[in-house]
């Protein structure tokens, strides 16, 4: 590690459309939201995580960061208002800006098509299977659509793995208001993943699920695209009926989706499931967030239209 201080941060991300069906290569439609992670390294002996020497097998993403270049003596503050297994994008924006850091600091490629790439990479390792949407959101932030037609965004870098391969575009975000609600149950996306690719390969159904899923967020994506707020929330509410067939919905995710559909014009969970946030579109922010508490969720009003990755050396 070379010396100084850099200091990166990147936004977690809500999707919006096509999760757990754009593993398999198919669609699906994200916004980077207002809520980041942060983090601050410096030369340091071993490695100290704020303040602590800690076990990296506990941190898989930062373990896999670092032996990737073999770093053994770092010092890494983190800071973020996005919680863990919230559905959110909290590891896919810590792998972000830890990577867009190192890289500055070590003096390596860092332009965003890179850290996504390397991003992208961690992610799969650590999930065991996973789509570039979460990281590639981070990254670039904005709105992101990933496998879309040509008249609806505009290719930002392409990736392969396992024998599908994504496009990922970035797409113009009309001004929308999410509310999310979180269940206060924090998941794991792996597992979820597992068992969508274990439920797939053991079930035609699920084929076709998923393949229906890539088809309303096909036509979602053109919703967005003609700014057809009534057109986007049914597909989205719809999408939260084929995803509670594919069983990564739970009770609490469909009794939050349930209380905010009167005042939304849909809504669904949001990441993997199982626990997790669920957001709805809406232009009565305020009642939904009641809704969403009466039922015991944690709601939160979201900006999106974000920016990105950014990093720079610190000034001490
Ligand atoms: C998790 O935020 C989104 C999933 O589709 C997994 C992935 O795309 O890697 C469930």
């Amino acid at each position: 590690m070379r010396g100084r201080t850099v200091r990166a941060s990147a936004p977690g991300k809500l999707i919006v459309l096509g999760e757990h069906s754009v593993v398999f290569g198919k669609p699906a439609l994200a916004l980077a939201i207002d809520r980041r992670f942060g983090c601050e390294i410096s030369p340091g002996s071993g490695v100290l995580l704020n303040g602590v020497g800690v076990s990296l097998r506990l941190h898989p993403h930062i373990d896999s960061i670092l032996r990737r270049r073999e770093i053994s003596d770092i010092r890494i503050i983190t800071d973020s208002e996005i919680p863990s297994g919230s559905g959110l994008g909290s590891s896919a924006a810590l792998s972000a800006a830890l990577i867009s850091a190192v890289r500055l600091m070590m003096r390596e490629e860092c332009r965003e098509e890179a850290v996504a790439l390397e991003a992208f990479e961690t992610e799969y390792e650590v999930q065991g299977r996973a789509s570039p949407i979460d990281t590639s959101t981070s990254v670039h932030g904005g709105g992101v659509a990933v496998n879309c037609p040509e008249s609806i965004g505009t290719p930002i870098w392409n990736i392969s793995k396992g024998g599908n391969s994504w496009t990922v575009s970035d797409i113009p975000v009309p001004k929308m208001t999410f509310v999310v609600g979180y269940t206060g149950i924090k998941a794991a996306t792996g597992p979820l993943v597992q068992k969508v690719r274990k439920y797939k390969e053991s079930n035609r159904f699920a084929s076709d699920i998923i393949d229906e899923i890539g088809d309303v967020t096909l036509s979602g994506m053109s919703a967005i695209s003609r700014n057809d707020k009534q057109n986007l929330g049914e597909l989205m509410t719809r999408d939260h009926k084929l995803l509670s067939i594919l069983g990564v919905s739970c009770k609490e995710l469909n009794k939050l989706v349930d209380a905010s559909l009167e005042h939304s014009y849909g809504a669904k969970l949001t990441g993997s499931g199982g626990g997790g946030s669920m957001i709805a579109l809406t232009d009565e922010p305020e009642k939904v967030c009641r809704a969403i508490a009466l039922r015991g969720g944690e709601p939160f009003i979201v900006r999106t239209g974000v920016p990105g990755i950014s990093a720079e050396f610190a000034e001490l």
